[in-house]
């Protein structure tokens, strides 16, 4: 059984351990939500100010130019393609990861014609679903099929045109098997699109080596870009000619500044933009982002999953026979960088945690999700964590009240 002796020894001599500092964390408060909001970096504070008081404030609209305002989406894409095994002009900040995966998906239906199949499987995260639905609402030639989870592979023939799948489940934390989908869904000829939000900023995602052709993820989560941070996305180089942005706007043109009548797309990745990019939130996440500086994505998914190992561990040791089911896999290899258990009173639970200074959060109808962000989690954290637990547990306290009115966002 790991003690808390064990735990203040494994950070001291964590790797990693010097990446904490690059945050700014509440006194007396364990955060457990990096999967959801990152924390904040010390730097992206300071960035985002200057960017406010002297960019803005002092040099006004020739920021564009002087700042380089105009080629931070690229730049910040050229960051986060070292934590995706991309190339820098494979990647670009831009947008949601709802209206990026619109246009990846409508530009890849538009790249295989003749198939009008949109597959993707039944519980995934929603906006993905939705974006979907909207996409085949559009489109009288495509037909969206969803598929029971695990049933993807036998759904694939000469139909599909793209498979949309997230690489970690938003639930359960499971991964999936990117090199091997990727390879089944490019053997049918069709176009394989992921929802990396789950796992860029804490797996060793390696996009071109997996074979993937398409992908977009979050920037407010692992990534720790800020509430509403713009997602990115990623089209393989191989794609790049072929696949049109549908919401062909201005900043994805070849000559935006020549403002001519008609749409000619920019070449390589620049297509992907569309309207001007939000400078404030990209330079939240352009600094956010320096925090990975000398981190190894390996050694962050190894302390991620080291992290979630000793949670199991120590929640099926002190909770025992609380109502806690395990909802994630246990082995580190097939997780990503959370750890969800089941509770029938998963909402008042989680309240009750928070109240005491431990921040997760809570997935319908019953999950309470942990999140073990490898750049400022300690092992201590993770023990200290699990005893207030089973503190709330033991007394039932989070019968209380106070703790059952559920709120807007969970
Ligand atoms: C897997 C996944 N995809 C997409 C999103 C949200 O994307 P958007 O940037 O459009 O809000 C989330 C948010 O939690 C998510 O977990």
């Amino acid at each position: 059984m790991t003690s808390r002796q064990t735990c203040i020894d494994r950070d001291a001599a964590d790797p990693l351990g010097r990446a904490r500092a690059r945050f700014s964390l509440p006194e007396g408060v364990i955060y457990l939500d990096g999967n959801s909001l990152g924390a904040l970096p010390v730097a992206a504070a300071a960035a985002v100010r200057q960017a406010v008081e002297r960019q803005w404030g002092q040099d006004l609209i020739a920021s564009w130019n002087t700042h380089g305002w105009i080629g931070l989406p690229q730049r910040v894409g050229g960051k986060i393609a070292r934590l995706i095994g991309a190339s820098a002009d494979e990647v670009v900040a831009a947008d949601s990861v709802s209206v990026n995966l619109f246009k990846l998906a409508a530009a890849a239906v538009g790249a295989r014609p003749g198939r009008p199949v949109v597959l993707t499987e039944a519980g995934d995260f929603p906006t993905d679903l939705y974006i979907l639905q909207g996409l085949a609402g559009m489109m009288p030639d495509v037909e969206l099929r969803v598929v029971e989870p695990g049933g993807i592979e036998a759904a694939l023939d000469e139909r599909t045109a793209v498979v949309l799948l997230s690489h970690v489940h938003y639930r359960s934390g499971a991964v999936r098997d990117m090199a091997g989908l990727s390879a089944a869904i490019r053997a049918v000829g069709a176009i394989s699109l992921w929802d990396l939000s789950h796992s860029a900023g804490v797996l060793d995602v390696d996009l071109n080596r997996y074979g993937a052709d398409l992908a977009a993820g979050c920037g407010y989560k692992y990534l720790n870009g800020g509430p509403g941070a713009p997602a990115y996305l990623f089209v393989a180089k191989r794609h790049q000619a072929a696949l049109r942005n549908p919401l062909s706007g201005w900043m994805g043109h070849a000559r935006p500044f020549d403002f001519v009548d008609d749409y000619a797309p920019a070449p390589g990745i620049d297509r992907w933009l569309c309207g001007t990019p939000p400078i404030l939130s990209l330079t939240a996440l352009d600094a956010a982002l320096d925090a990975f500086d000398g981190v190894e994505m390996a050694a962050a998914r190894a302390k991620a999953g080291a992290l979630g190992d000793l949670f199991i561990e120590r929640v099926e040791a002190r909770c025992a026979g609380r109502g806690l089911a395990l909802a994630s896999p246990r082995e580190a290899a097939a997780r990503g960088g959370q750890v969800s258990f089941r509770h029938p009173h998963g909402w008042a639970v989680m309240q009750n945690l928070i109240a005491r200074g431990v921040i997760g959060d809570f997935r319908s109808p019953d999950v309470i999700r942990f999140g073990f962000a490898p750049l400022y989690v300690r092992h201590v954290d993770v023990r200290d964590a699990v005893e207030i637990l089973g503190e709330i547990l033991d007394s039932e306290s989070w019968r209380d009240a106070r703790f059952q009115t559920v709120a807007a966002v969970t």
